[in-house]
């Protein structure tokens, strides 16, 4: 088979869909890309002519699409046109994990990657390249393959056969650092059987990416490795995580320790941040689709390892919603508590598995009043990661929560200030100024290890901050 790639499709116009596509054309304008999504309210907002109203913030990504869109990278819900029309198609659809049935909280449920597989089955043309960008169960790659081969759908109408050619390239991007991770990526990974399919894509990338960074290797390794990066990244954030309770109850600090520890060359000094514990949606639910796959090959002791970094991270999580109850003389009805940050990691609107959901239900089901304060979050987000938490407050009296427009608004009248998210802006807060519009004794719980402590204290607040005490 050879191939010749001018159309390309993505199925998918998420925080991973959308950025990576658009960097794809930007950086090769010969190709046409059309990015398609069921979803037609994410399709306008992504054609949206104000690029402030763009669905996913990164830094950067508005320059980029302002540079392509609707010059080569269009977005569209018309799904069966754009993939009859590809040479190659990126399935970019989301995996979350199974609710219900065999494998339910644990497996990733590959629905929609089996539907995409479908309607590409029957809509492509000619000989077609299938990518799987989304993180996916070790051995997908085989399902997708099997329904592409599927005998009555592999001729076109007019008599032509269809050809396919699977390939595996995950996305290592981080949310916050997309552009940048696109633009200069560690390394690409493509797994593959066909070492033509394998050259078509590593083509496309090489218009902006040196060879030596793009690693080929076969199909089920590509797949297994995404989950290992992002299984042996959380395990980084629980292990450190860990220690940031020993440094609390010792007198370390953790940030002294990290330091330490992080100038080893053999450890390195990255994702050695103590914090409330990780969000985002991909570590959870790949480390529990390991432990799946774990279980699923009789390999339980693996299984228990894995999920230890889940349990840690759960933890971790609740024991600051515990500190912070504790500190506040073991009650906060009634009172009001400013939770600075409600993405999951600065630079990103996406709210996935953020340790502020966990940590501001925990509040509320204690009778705070929470005000939230983020500079990128919409309220209606807020609103349904925190849904059923308002229903249980309507029928128990439980604590509340509403949005706050300003830090210091967030801040006027509260007992307490929680940094939940590391956006750059609590870095500098204006101590003085908020120290005399919170009610005395005020106290700040720094879960992120932002600010400067001896400033904080200077001015009259408590100071409790993960891994270093107070
Ligand atoms: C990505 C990856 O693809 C996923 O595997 C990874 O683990 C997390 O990151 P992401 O881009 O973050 O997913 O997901 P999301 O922002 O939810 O976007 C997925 C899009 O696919 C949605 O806009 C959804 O409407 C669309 N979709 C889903 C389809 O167009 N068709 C479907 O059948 C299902
Ligand atoms: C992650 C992987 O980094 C990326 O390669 C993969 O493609 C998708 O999953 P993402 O979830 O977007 O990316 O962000 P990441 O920067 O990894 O942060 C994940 C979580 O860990 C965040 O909640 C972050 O605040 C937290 N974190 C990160 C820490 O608590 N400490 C650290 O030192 C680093």
């Amino acid at each position: 088979m050879t191939f010749n790639i001018k159309k390309i499709c993505c199925i998918g116009a998420g925080y991973v869909g959308g950025p990576t596509m658009a960097v794809i054309a930007d950086r090769c304008p010969n190709l046409i890309i059309n990015v398609v999504d069921l979803n037609l309210e994410r399709i306008n907002a992504w054609n949206n002519s104000d690029l402030s109203k763009l669905p996913v913030y990164e830094p950067g990504l508005d320059e980029v699409i302002k540079r392509c869109r609707n010059r080569n990278l269009y977005f569209s819900n018309e799904i069966e046109k754009h993939i009859s029309s590809a040479d190659m198609i990126f399935i970019s659809v989301n995996t979350p994990t199974k609710r219900k049935g065999v494998g339910a909280g644990q497996a990733s449920d590959i629905k929609w990657v089996e539907k995409s597989a479908r309607q590409v089955a029957k809509y492509a043309n000619g000989t077609t390249i299938v990518v799987e960008k989304s993180t996916l169960p070790v051995k997908t790659a085989e399902t997708i393959k099997a329904i592409l081969e599927t005998s009555n759908q592999n001729q076109t109408i007019n008599g032509e056969n269809k050809e396919f050619s699977v390939l595996s390239n995950p996305e290592f991007l981080a949310e916050g650092t997309a552009i940048k991770d696109l633009e200069n990526p560690d390394r690409v990974l493509i797994g593959g059987d066909s070492q033509e399919a394998i050259k078509a894509l590593e083509s496309i990338y090489l218009n902006w990416i040196n060879s030596e960074k793009i690693i080929k290797t076969n199909l089920w390794s590509s797949e297994l490795s995404k989950l290992t990066a992002n299984a042996f990244l959380a395990q980084r954030i629980s292990s450190i995580n860990s220690i940031s309770a020993i440094c609390e109850e010792t007198g370390a600090n953790i940030k002294e320790v990290a330091g330490a520890i992080g100038m080893d060359t053999r450890i390195g000094n990255k994702f050695l941040s103590a914090g409330p514990g990780f969000g985002g949606s991909c570590f959870k639910k790949d480390i529990l689709n390991l432990v799946y796959l774990c279980n699923h090959f009789n390999l339980p002791e693996v299984a228990k390892y894995w999920q230890n970094v889940v349990e840690i991270n759960e933890w971790q999580n609740h024991r600051i919603s515990k500190v912070i109850v504790n500190k506040l003389f073991g009650t906060i009805s009634e009172k009001k508590i400013a939770i600075l940050g409600f993405s999951f990691k600065a630079n990103t609107n996406d709210t996935r598995e953020s340790p502020a959901i966990g940590i501001c239900r925990d509040l509320i089901e204690e009778g705070s009043s929470l005000a939230i304060y983020d500079p990128r979050v919409e309220e209606k987000q807020i609103k349904l990661c925190l849904e059923s938490m308002e229903e249980i407050s309507n029928l128990n009296n439980l604590g509340n929560w509403h949005l706050s427009r300003s830090v210091i608004d967030a801040v006027t009248g509260a007992d307490a200030i929680v940094i939940t998210t590391d956006w750059t802006e609590f870095k500098s807060l204006k101590w003085e100024e908020i120290s005399k519009k919170m009610r005395a004794p005020s106290w700040l719980f720094d879960t992120r290890n932002l600010v400067d402590i001896e400033e904080v204290k200077k001015h009259g607040i408590n100071f409790w901050g993960v891994g270093c005490g107070s």
